[in-house]
């Protein structure tokens, strides 16, 4: 498991350790270089060691090192039974600053991960974060209304569940990001497609849960419990926080990984994210962080959204469902962060 100490990496390393799997985990905290020491997993790498103890082994390499990983899949070989790679370089923003790094960490980290599982465990499972923003700013061309709180897609639009995978993914903006996230979602499906590889790319909406080490350029909802919580302030970037995401809780996102490694499919794309069932806007979010906390939320609005940022985004998660019929999410947006909000009651508090 790659980024095993990272919000979805811990989450299903521990469900994984859960099914009586070993895991074996590689992380070497490369979030804390991008997002400095708010944005550390330092602290969930710990909890992990202490949790899970002999059935977890942690290798400190980076997915750019083909040495150093090869080393592990070497070591490990056929008795792999899955490959969950969830390192990354997740924001949009960071993305900009150092696009080499972008691209190494993502595109060709991916490849790495990939290459190495074709030569070593080429029969196991391989299941890959992916992300919506392969669809670009594409969501934004959608017929949308502004409602009191909110951004809606038209009644009666196709997507009106949710969008499903068959919006093209070319021809928008993308952001580096974006584009580095594309390169290895393709990648992954060639691994199935022309290698028959069972691996599946999940192109996540808001993914979020208890473990997200909450910084301003990721981890949206975590952030802004946060700043609630602790009396900072939280900077919307336009769209007048009428911006809808989808947002999944990690114990729902590593249960869909679980469904595809009890049955694989070779080279499957899936969105999946809250869908119809856990959505919010930036305003509706606030309001319930509110109620939670008895505090009122201090934002700062800057006219000006994010480079690719979502106006309107809500995933169908219809194909996975009718892949995986026993699968369903348990999470929406208010329990997401009355969760977040038991879990940091001692450690977000008032500054
Ligand atoms: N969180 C979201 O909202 C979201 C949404 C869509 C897709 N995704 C994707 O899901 C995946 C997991 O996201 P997350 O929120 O758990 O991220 P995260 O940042 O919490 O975890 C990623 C982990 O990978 C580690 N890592 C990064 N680069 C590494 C490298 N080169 N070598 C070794 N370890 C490295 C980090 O230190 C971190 O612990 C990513 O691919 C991300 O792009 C996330």
């Amino acid at each position: 498991m790659t980024g095993s100490a990272g919000l979805i990496g811990s989450e299903a390393a521990r469900h994984f350790a859960g099914l009586g799997l070993d895991v074996v985990g590689v992380d070497n905290d490369l979030r804390r270089y991008f997002f400095g020491e708010d944005g550390s997993t330092g602290w969930s790498l710990r909890r992990l060691v202490r949790d899970l103890g002999g059935s977890y082994t942690h290798f400190d390499t980076d997915i750019r090192d083909r040495d150093g990983l090869e080393q592990i899949f070497k070591k490990y070989g056929s008795d792999i039974a899955v490959v969950i790679h969830t390192a990354a370089q997740p924001s949009h923003d960071w993305a900009a600053k150092e696009p080499f790094t972008d691209f190494d960490v993502n595109a060709v980290g991916t490849l790495n991960v990939l290459e190495n599982a074709r030569h070593h465990c080429p029969d196991a499972p391989f299941i890959h974060c992916s992300t919506n923003k392969v669809y670009g700013d594409r969501p934004n061309f959608l017929p949308l209304r502004e409602l009191e709180t909110r951004y809606e897609i038209e009644p009666g639009h196709p997507y009106e569940d949710g969008v499903t995978e068959d919006m093209p993914i070319d021809n928008c903006l993308h952001s580096i990001f974006g584009a580095s996230k594309v390169a290895a979602d393709v990648m992954v499906q060639e691994y199935g497609r022309y290698f028959g590889m069972p691996t599946a790319s999940f192109r996540g909406g808001t993914l979020t849960g208890p473990a997200h080490s909450a910084a301003e350029l990721h981890g949206y909802l975590a952030y802004l419990m946060r700043c609630v919580m602790e009396g900072r302030t939280y900077t919307i970037y336009g769209y007048k926080g009428k911006m809808v995401r989808d947002a999944i809780h990690s114990y729902d996102v590593v249960t869909a990984f679980e469904a595809f490694f009890r049955n694989p499919r070779p080279g499957e794309v899936y969105n999946l994210g809250g869908g119809r069932y856990s959505n919010a806007s930036h305003l509706e979010a606030f309001r319930i962080a509110e109620e939670l906390t008895g505090r009122e939320a201090k934002i700062r609005y800057v006219d000006q959204p994010r480079v690719g940022d979502h106006q309107w985004w809500i995933s169908s998660v219809a194909k996975f469902q009718s892949h995986y019929p026993d699968w369903r999410l348990t999470y929406d947006v208010p329990r997401i962060l009355r969760e977040m909000y038991e879990a940091n009651a001692d450690i977000w508090v008032p500054r």
